[in-house]
């Protein structure tokens, strides 16, 4: 496996894995590597020959009071179980590679980033647009893989994606779970023994509302139900739950199409979020 870290060196690796007609497949992270981004790689592997994954830790989409200089780094853990995964290129540009000066340009996808971590994290997602578009104009794939577990995220690149005719298709991939329902996270490595016994609950909770909403109980009911379950179960803060539409993103009041739900929830200073299909009966 090789490591880049400039645009040019990336370029060049796709040209010549083009001239030798080899499909590309590209999984953007930010490092602090756990099974769920390598269920990505994997993705990748069984669908491109050559696989390329980014670790990049974009400041732009962290809030002032966010954890951007906290943030877990390891580059040598992560190069080491890229490389068992079977990657071609980990891609680690710096932050002068990806933002020159002068920098200004930013990409905003207006509905779908307003509401739900919009809400709570104002500048979060077009840092994450605007750094994504930068990745896949960069690396040029024919494939890139995401988690479900970000889910408005996903949704974000699907629309920019499309309305931005990048021609890159977006395949997304069911969120890994710990044995007890806990989404794999970077950030649970900040969880105390005892909020990581807690952490579960938000999984079991969902997944208990969503079965009670396909079984036919009013959506908001519910809803409020789970997140009075949630402070029960020792969350401290719950930023949202909510039903969504799949798709769209839209709040809805009745089960007629694809839904989601959708949380965010603290653990002392750690923000867990999660999310479940709802399908129509
Ligand atoms: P990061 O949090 O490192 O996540 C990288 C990718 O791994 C995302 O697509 C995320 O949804 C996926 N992922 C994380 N946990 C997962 C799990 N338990 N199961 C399956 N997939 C999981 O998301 C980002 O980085 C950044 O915002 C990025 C897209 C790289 C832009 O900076």
């Amino acid at each position: 496996m090789e490591t880049l870290r400039r645009v040019s060196e990336i370029r060049r690796f796709v040209a010549a894995s083009r001239a030798q007609s080899a499909t590309i497949g590209f999984v953007p992270t930010m490092g602090a590597l756990h099974a769920g981004h390598l269920a990505l790689v994997q993705a990748a592997r069984a669908q491109c020959r050559r696989v390329i994954v980014s670790i990049f830790v974009n400041p732009t989409q962290f809030g002032p009071n966010e954890d951007l200089a906290a943030y877990p780094r390891d580059e040598a853990g992560d190069a080491r179980k890229l490389r068992e995964a079977g990657a071609d290129v980990l891609y680690m540009p710096d932050v002068s590679e990806m933002y020159g000066e002068g920098f200004s340009t930013s990409v905003r996808v207006k509905d779908l980033s307003q509401g739900l971590c919009g809400d709570f994290r104002p500048v979060h997602f077009e840092g994450v647009a605007t750094v994504v578009t930068k990745l896949l104009l960069q690396v040029f794939p024919d494939a890139a893989f995401f988690g479900e577990k970000d889910y408005q995220q996903l949704q974000i690149i699907k629309r920019l994606v499309c309305d931005l005719n990048i021609p890159v298709r977006i395949e997304s991939v069911p969120t890994l779970r710990e044995s007890d329902g806990l989404a794999l996270s970077s950030r649970n490595l900040y969880l105390s023994p005892e909020e990581r016994t807690i952490a579960p609950s938000l999984y079991r909770i969902l997944k208990s509302a969503t079965d009670d909403i396909r079984g036919g109980q009013a959506i908001a009911a519910r809803a409020e139900r789970a997140i009075t379950e949630l402070r029960a179960a020792g969350f401290a803060k719950i930023d949202y739950l909510e039903v969504r539409d799949a798709q769209t993103l839209e709040p809805i009041t009745k089960l007629s199409r694809p839904a989601r739900i959708l949380a965010a929830a603290w653990l002392g200073r750690t923000r867990l979020i999660d999310n479940l299909a709802i399908e129509v009966p």
